[in-house]
């Protein structure tokens, strides 16, 4: 994964330092449309929805001026189905560079030219879900031609250099198998690789989360390739405590502590903060210290393991020690998936 340009990285960590001692959020995640192209097993989120009542593109500059996060997801639903989503974009991003801006999708309507243009607009990262690697990844999200899709633009995207696309693998019970395939995917396209957890508390469905002691031991025995294939570079994004802590997740069925609606939170289509995507409590934009009182402090969902969750959950010198060492340009960039790191999981 490329690293971030050393004056970007210090103005990221002077607003995250700032935030984090006044109580501002350091993420936000802007779910900019609830509209869906997929029909995920895992998401609560698929098909067509009323979009009337979308905040505009010029909305978003307000939000921004308000929060001031230092860290923006945009995601949804499914963000590409918005045709003035570059607006939306340039509303979010301002002179000075920041905030460092995700984008969450599922890549069904990206084209190298859009990719392009949301670059040119502020997209910092592109994270893109991804499965299975193969057409499994079509039926577990229900558009056929998704897999194939994906299998012709990665590589092109690729080649163009910019080394800022990052596939996004949920680990279900149905996909745990595969993680290492994925990973190999991923290098056979030439672009990076993130894990996160299944949550039930979307659907309500427990059937893909880990319940069995043999599914864990998978888990546990395709992590620790993982571990071995990052070799110090940082193509598979995680940390490894990261890694650590998403098999705890499995084995205890939570993950205490969580701190949404402080350290990150949700702004709805419509404009609404909300301190999850999976916590419906709805307050307005000045009210995020309501939040923190009301939902945060008396918080005892441990129902997820997200990635949002788990980068921010860590005590402040540790997000620091490892935002620094292993994403920002304060150290030797990574031999990205060179020598034996991303050697083929069998
Ligand atoms: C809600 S989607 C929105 C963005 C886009 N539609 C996509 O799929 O990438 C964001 C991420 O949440 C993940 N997700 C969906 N349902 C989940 C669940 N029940 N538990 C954990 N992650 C989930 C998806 O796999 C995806 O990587
Ligand atoms: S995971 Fe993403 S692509 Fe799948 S239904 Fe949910 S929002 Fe849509
Ligand atoms: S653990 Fe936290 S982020 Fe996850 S669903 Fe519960 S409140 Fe939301």
């Amino acid at each position: 994964m490329r690293k971030v340009p050393l004056a970007e990285s210090l103005r990221i960590i002077a607003q995250g330092s700032l935030n984090w001692l006044v109580k501002r959020p350091i993420v936000v995640s802007f779910e900019v449309t609830d509209a869906c192209t997929c029909y995920c097993k895992h998401c609560d989120h698929g098909g067509p929805r009323d979009t009337s009542h979308n905040m505009k593109p010029s909305d978003y500059r307000k939000y921004m001026e308000v929060l001031r996060p230092c860290v923006v997801q945009v995601s949804g639903g499914e963000p590409l189905m918005r045709d003035d989503l570059t607006e939306v974009v340039r509303n979010i991003k301002s002179e000075s560079g920041l905030p460092f801006i995700i984008l969450v999708s599922n890549w069904s309507e990206m084209t190298v030219e859009r990719y392009q243009e949301l670059r040119r607009a502020g997209v910092d990262e592109f994270c893109v879900s991804l499965d299975f690697p193969d057409e499994r990844h079509d039926e577990f999200r229900g558009l056929p031609g998704l897999y194939r899709h994906l299998s012709e633009i990665m590589p092109k995207v690729s080649a163009l250099g910019y080394d800022d696309v990052v596939l996004n693998n949920c680990i279900t019970a149905a996909n745990v198998e595969e993680i290492n395939r994925c990973a190999d995917k991923a290098a056979e396209w030439g672009v990076n690789i993130n894990y996160s957890a299944y949550s039930p508390r979307r659907t309500g469905c427990k059937d893909y989360f880990l319940n069995t002691d043999d599914q864990k031991a998978i888990l546990e025995r395709g992590l620790k390739r993982l571990k071995e294939r990052m070799n110090g570079t940082n193509w598979i994004t995680n940390t490894v405590s990261t890694l650590d802590a998403t098999q705890a997740y499995f084995n205890r069925g939570g993950a205490p502590s969580c701190k949404a609606g402080l350290r990150w939170l949700v702004v709805t289509s419509d404009g609404h903060l909300q301190p999850c995507s999976m916590q419906f409590k709805r307050y307005s934009l000045h009210e995020q210290g309501r939040m923190v009182e009301e939902f945060t402090q008396n918080n005892t969902c441990d129902q997820c393991y997200v990635s949002i969750r788990s980068y921010l959950d860590k005590s402040f010198p540790q997000l620091l020690r490892e935002n620094v060492t292993e994403f920002f340009s304060f150290k030797k960039s990574s031999a990205f998936r060179s020598g034996n790191s991303a050697a083929p999981a069998n």
